[in-house]
């Protein structure tokens, strides 16, 4: 596949390869997935049954107190292998291009996913969880609580993502 920008994005370095450094982050663990290229995944976890495993490192393992007792998760991940120049992207589901923080894009300056998941199982430092759209390997950056009264918001809406014009092409890169 092409790394060459399509018909109206924007990128921000002329060499895909040109990355700026990462901030000083802390990977806790690693997702493991059935998936071991980006075309593979689900194209969000949402929807997904898959059961996935989530290994905390040792160091973080206290960390995991009370964890149990929750249903759902918020698992924030760092997208290893997505490029992080495209500041303006061309889903194929639309004939506009968007900017990438109206997108869930994993091209993004800060390759940071989110998912919410269901806790399935806890055994130790290692979490099965059903929800994730993730390559085997992908870097863990956070696990909190979802917390249904505060962070589900029924009437929100992307007006964009509403009026697209292809809303039967998928595209990796929603
Ligand atoms: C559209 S993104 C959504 C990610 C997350 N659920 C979010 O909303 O922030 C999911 C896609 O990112 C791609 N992807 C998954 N893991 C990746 C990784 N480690 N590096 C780069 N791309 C990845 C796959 O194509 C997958 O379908």
């Amino acid at each position: 596949m092409s790394d060459a920008p399509r018909p109206g994005e924007i990128a921000l370095h002329k060499d895909p390869a040109e990355q700026p450094p990462d901030c000083g982050l802390v990977f806790i663990g690693r997702i493991e997935t059935p998936w071991e290229d980006r075309h593979a995944c689900p194209r969000r976890g949402a929807g997904s049954d898959t059961i996935c495993t989530v290994q905390v490192d040792e160091q973080f393992a206290e960390g995991l107190k009370s964890l149990e007792s929750c249903s759902h998760l918020i698992l924030l991940y760092w997208m290893h292998e997505a490029r992080r120049d495209l500041i303006v992207q061309a889903p194929a589901f639309d004939s506009v291009t968007h900017g990438c923080f109206a997108l869930r894009s994993p091209v993004r300056p800060n390759p940071i996913a989110l998912s919410v998941v269901e806790l399935v199982a806890i055994e130790g430092r290692t979490l099965s969880v059903r929800g994730l759209d993730c390559i085997n390997g992908t870097p863990l950056i956070d696990i909190k609580p979802y917390f249904a009264a505060n962070d589900c918001v029924p009437e929100a809406s992307v007006g964009w993502h509403k009026d697209r014009t292809h809303p039967e092409r998928r595209s990796k890169d929603l």
